[in-house]
């Protein structure tokens, strides 16, 4: 018998049951094996998996935004994966370069392209949204009718230093992807306040926050699942 081959997936779940998904023997497919021998949880379109492109509105090394992006993708399901999309390398946003898009721009578009949900995790700069990001949902929206962002579903959420928790760049944020026709979870909302124990050690999101991200990401898998075309 062979090695199984790629792709499969093992989650352990919070009942500590284990699961492995989809895998091939020797050219046959094998579906759901349980690995304590007890139970599992069985999801038929488990088989899919789900690129979520992540856009961060900091470029800041430590961001907190980036810290908390991090955070969420540790709480989702084995089927979700999460890939940063650099933006801090796009030239200005110039109508001029339409014609002759820089590589930047190519590569933001075949990202953007290629994932199945976005999630946007923004800080606020001066009661709106980052420049960069909104640089980058420009250049992803042109030329005119050959937006990259259209139909793609997502949720926004945001961490700033202040109590507000980024709350009107979210708000403006949302106008802007409601013009891109990008189906935008309505609730939970999220509007975090950086504080201690926000994070733990390792990066992941700490215990007295985990109930309620977990919920949020929860919700957030759920939308994804939803409007993500097949
Ligand atoms: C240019 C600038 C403008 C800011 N404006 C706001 C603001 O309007 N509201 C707010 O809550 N925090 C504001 N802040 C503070 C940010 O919330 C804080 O710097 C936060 O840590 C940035 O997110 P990051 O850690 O992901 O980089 C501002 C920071 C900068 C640098």
């Amino acid at each position: 018998m062979t090695e199984p081959t790629k792709p499969w997936n093992c989650s352990i779940f919070s009942d500590n049951v284990y699961r492995l998904s989809a895998f091939t023997v020797d050219n046959e497919t094998v579906n759901f094996v349980r690995l304590d021998g007890r139970k599992a949880k069985i999801d038929e379109d488990e088989m899919k998996q789900y690129n979520i492109a992540v856009l961060i509105g900091s470029l800041r090394k430590d961001s907190f935004n980036k810290k908390l992006a991090e955070g969420l993708s540790k709480l989702a399901p084995a089927e979700f994966t999460f890939k940063q999309i650099e933006i801090g390398d796009l030239p200005l946003y110039n109508q001029d370069d339409e014609t002759s898009p820089a590589p930047s721009v190519t590569r933001l578009k075949e990202d953007i392209t290629n994932a199945d949900g976005l999630l946007f995790v923004t800080p606020e700069y001066n009661r709106s949204v980052p420049a960069v990001l909104k640089n980058a949902l420009d250049h992803a929206s042109r030329p005119y009718g050959e937006s990259v962002w259209n139909g793609k579903p997502a949720a926004v959420i945001g961490a700033s230093i202040g109590p507000s928790g980024a709350a009107m760049a979210q708000q403006h944020l949302r106008n802007i992807l409601a013009c891109l026709n990008v189906p935008t979870m309505g609730q939970p909302e999220g509007y975090i306040t950086v504080s201690d124990g926000l994070f733990g050690d390792n990066g992941e999101i700490g215990p007295a926050s985990r109930d309620f991200f977990q919920g949020w990401v929860d919700t957030y898998v759920a939308w994804i699942k939803k409007f993500a075309s097949a």
